[in-house]
């Protein structure tokens, strides 16, 4: 990081990943905006920063894009810009793709996907304005391959590396950089909150979360990758190895995937 104040926008900041990103780029002395809907929880993440007075609180739902629209617009209004905008909130899932109803699918695209094409096109213009911008996005390792139960988070994600790694190409010479963040298995509550094939949450901590690396170690890993501009990264242990696998033996992928049994 740089010695002038970054002013940068974690979405779902309230647990997590954004969570622990919120505490490492404040004791970098940045200015955080702090997104997502429980608003109690964001207030105990900004009071547990190492300057909380350097960080406020702009709590939406990334499932009304209204919502989202609206609160870009004040974002705006009352910053001027946002020096890093880090497209983090988010939901998984736990169905298959046959008995998951319609409208899972769509909410799972508003979260994970169409709500980060709002908020980034209402800033991409005044980074372009000021020559300068990063977009970090938080994909998963599910957005390099499909994974059993998990087809419209999988295909959000994927959505994501189109969107963004098109946007770096438009725009990297304007000076806006794109880093996008691919985690494997991380020790956070997305397995509690994640949709079944009727939109109930999945409500347990699932094995692969409970042994993953801690979201501490994923948000250290992330701002240093912030820091160093770079374009896609993978976190996580043995489970990163399936995207080398995907893309240097395909065939490989084709056969280990059909032996996951669905969880
Ligand atoms: N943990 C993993 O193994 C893993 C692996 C790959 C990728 N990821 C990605 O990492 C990101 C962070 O997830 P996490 O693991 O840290 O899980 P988490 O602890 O459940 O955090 C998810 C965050 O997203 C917010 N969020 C969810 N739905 C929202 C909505 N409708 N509107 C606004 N905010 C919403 C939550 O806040 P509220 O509930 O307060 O709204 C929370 O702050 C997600 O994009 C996830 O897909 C996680």
């Amino acid at each position: 990081m740089e010695n002038e104040k970054k002013i940068i926008w974690i979405t779902g900041a309230s647990s997590g990943i954004g969570e622990e990103m919120a505490y490492r780029w404040s004791k970098e002395n940045c200015f955080l905006i702090l997104s997502a809907r429980r608003e109690n929880e964001l207030r105990r993440v900004q009071i547990n920063c190492a300057h909380p007075e350097q960080c406020v609180i702009f709590p939406m739902d990334l499932a009304n894009p209204q919502e989202v629209e609206h609160t870009a617009d004040k974002v705006l209004s009352e910053f001027g810009s946002v020096d890093i905008l880090v497209h983090n909130g988010g939901i998984s899932q736990r169905s298959s793709v046959a008995d998951t109803i319609i409208e899972v699918d769509r909410k799972i695209m508003e979260i994970d996907y169409f709500s980060s094409v709002i908020l980034t096109k209402k800033m991409l213009p005044v980074m372009l304005a000021k020559k300068k911008g990063h977009i970090v996005v938080v994909s998963s390792i599910a957005g390099l391959f499909g994974f059993p139960m998990r087809s419209a988070y999988s295909a959000a994600k994927h959505a994501m590396h189109g969107f963004y790694e098109t946007l770096w190409a438009e725009n990297h010479k304007q000076g806006i950089d794109v880093t996008i963040v691919c985690p494997g298995r991380i020790l956070t509550n997305v397995s509690l909150h994640a949709l079944t094939k009727d939109g109930t949450p999945h409500g347990e901590m699932d094995h692969g979360q409970a042994n993953g690396i801690t979201a501490e170690q994923c948000a250290k890993r992330i701002v240093k990758a912030v820091k160093k501009r770079k374009k896609e990264i993978y976190i996580g242990r043995k489970e990163i190895g399936m995207v080398y696998i995907k893309r240097y033996l395909p065939y490989l992928y084709y056969k280990l995937v059909s032996t996951i049994k669905p969880t």
